[in-house]
Order: C-alpha cells, then sequence, then structure tokens
C-alpha cells in the first residue's frame, strides 16, 4: 500500500516521526483521513496526486522539512503559513501562550494592546489576539518578508482590524508614546558559533535573522531590557522565550535593568523555556 511505502521511505532516512509525517502527506494532498486509511484508501491515488506524495517524499528525505515544503505549520489553535524570512513556528513557544494565559486564571489579567517583537510569522502576536478578543496587537520585524508574511496570515485568520505589523529593528517603528500592556519576545538566541552545529534543517532552511543572537545567543535580549520599561504600562508583563542553558544570564541581565523576575516556565521538553517578569511590583 502506499501509504506503507512511503511510511517505510520515511523511516529508512532516519526520520523519527514517519508514521505522522506520512499521515500529514495524505491528509493534506489527497484529502484522506486517518479512518479513510485503514478503510483501504490511499490503494488507488489518482496519478497526478501519487506523483506529488512521492516528489514531496524525495525533498523530505534529501533533507527539506515537511513544513517547509508544505509551506505552513500549525501552532496553537491556527494555520500559520511561512516563508523564506520565516522561522517555523515549533511547539515549544506554545509555551509562552500558555504562561499569558496562566497568568489570566492566576490574576485575571487581560491584556489590550499587546507588543511581539521579532514577530516572524506573527503565531505569538496572533494566537494571543485570537484568545483576547478584545485587545489589539503590533508585531515588528527586521525582515520585510517576514511582516508581509504576518501580514498574510493576520488576513486568513480574520485578525487584520487588530493588528498592525512593522518593518524595522525593534523599538524602531513605534511612535515615541506607545505603550503596551504586555510584551512579548522570542528574538533570536543561537550564539553566532553555534549555528553550524544546528541540526542541518534548521542551518539551511531557517532563516539566519531568526536564529543569530551574537556572540554570546544574548545580544538581542540585552538590547530589549535596556529599552522595555518606556514601552510598558504600569502593570505591565513581559514574557520571553530564551534557549536552553540560558535562564541564568537572562534573569541576571533582566534583573539588572531593575526589572522583577516573576516566573521561570519549563517547555514540553521539562528545559526552562520562557521568563516573565514586569517593572515595580504591582
Ligand atoms: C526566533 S524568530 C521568532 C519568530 C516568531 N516570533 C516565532 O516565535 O516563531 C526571531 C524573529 O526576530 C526577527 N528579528 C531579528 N532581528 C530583529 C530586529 N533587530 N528587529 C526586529 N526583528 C528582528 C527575525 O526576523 C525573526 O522573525
Amino acid at each position: 500500500m502506499v501509504y506503507q511505502t512511503i511510511k517505510s521511505q520515511l523511516a529508512s532516512a532516519g526520520i523519527e516521526a514517519a508514521d505522522f509525517e506520512a499521515r500529514i502527506l495524505f491528509e493534506d494532498i489527497a484529502g484522506l483521513s486517518l479512518s479513510d486509511l485503514v478503510n483501504g484508501g490511499g490503494r488507488d491515488l489518482p496519478p497526478e496526486i501519487h506523483h506529488k506524495i512521492f516528489s514531496i517524499v524525495k525533498r523530505r528525505v534529501a533533507g527539506e522539512s515537511l513544513w517547509r515544503i508544505l509551506g505552513y505549520r500549525d501552532f496553537w489553535k491556527s494555520r500559520f503559513y511561512l516563508s523564506d524570512d520565516t522561522l517555523e513556528p515549533r511547539p515549544d513557544t506554545e509555551t509562552l501562550i500558555e504562561e499569558v494565559l496562566r497568568e489570566t486564571d492566576r490574576s485575571g489579567f487581560s491584556p489590550q494592546k499587546i507588543l511581539d517583537l521579532g514577530t516572524g510569522t506573527g503565531c505569538i502576536l496572533l494566537s494571543l489576539l485570537q484568545e483576547y478578543q478584545t485587545a489589539t496587537g503590533v508585531g515588528i520585524d527586521l525582515a520585510k518578508g517576514a511582516c508581509l508574511t504576518a501580514a498574510q496570515n493576520a488576513t486568513h485568520l480574520g485578525l487584520q482590524d487588530r493588528v498592525k505589523i512593522l518593518n524595522g529593528s525593534w523599538f524602531d517603528p513605534l511612535p515615541p508614546d506607545s505603550r503596551f500592556d504586555l510584551i512579548v519576545s522570542n528574538p533570536p538566541y543561537i550564539p553566532t558559533e553555534e549555528i553550524r552545529n544546528l541540526d542541518s534543517i534548521v542551518q539551511n532552511h531557517d532563516p539566519i535573522l531568526a536564529l543569530d543572537g551574537g556572540k554570546d545567543g544574548l545580544s538581542p535580549y540585552k538590547y530589549l531590557c535596556s529599552n522595555l520599561k518606556k514601552y510598558l504600562e504600569p502593570g505591565g508583563i513581559v514574557f520571553f522565550e530564551f534557549g536552553v542553558g540560558q535562564v541564568d544570564d537572562l534573569t541576571r541581565i533582566v534583573e539588572e535593568t531593575g526589572a522583577t523576575l516573576i516566573r521561570v516556565a519549563d517547555d514540553l521538553g521539562g528545559h526552562p523555556r520562557v521568563l516573565k517578569f514586569r517593572y515595580g511590583d504591582n
């Protein structure tokens, strides 16, 4: 059966989630669900679908990410389209969304103005806007192509009237009197020298601007922390995603700018992944 052939081609290429990926291909390209497959669907695929699926498998086996080939990745509750200038949203980043919602459960916090620095596909900002339906948001990215993709994703999700996507470096595109009650960021955080050791899928297909965090991987955080305060409403909260092994350095950077660290949250793999802090005690 074609499905089994695909699964074993993917598995022999060392792809761990071969079963899952084979299923995604059938769902996406042939429109067949798992139960269709169990009931014998996929035996007589039309030749063009057959050809399309096998050409994707060929690219996948050659080392491209499935999501890059398909052009989207699902994140939180929605589908986010990708472009050459965007990072693929990662499941670990959902920890940041969970943490904001946790704050709502804990204190009733309901952000009305959200800033996302380094928005990429817009996955963090747009997911938050879906959760907080009276909020508006601004997403900023240095990559023009990422801004276009984030704006298209906003339109796909029907959020275009509640979001502004601005192109530029960090706070530069913001009017000086802008204030937000929630600032979020998943900036580039890989030390420059470590980029060449990353998995080849990441190294060859995720844009360097989304990865390179400077010599120690912490340059964006240092810049952001020394400028954040003036864009926060009183009582405003900041959530940062960060990389494995960065929690102590990042805590020091945050505290040196006079912020109060509130919480460090782990991702699904048990690694510290999200830092939550604010300025002042409230
Ligand atoms: C790690 S990616 C995160 C993308 C998205 N927020 C996510 O979580 O999937 C970092 C993003 O920061 C952007 N970026 C890098 N340097 C920047 C700068 N100086 N100003 C604004 N955005 C920047 C990159 O283009 C990239 O989209």
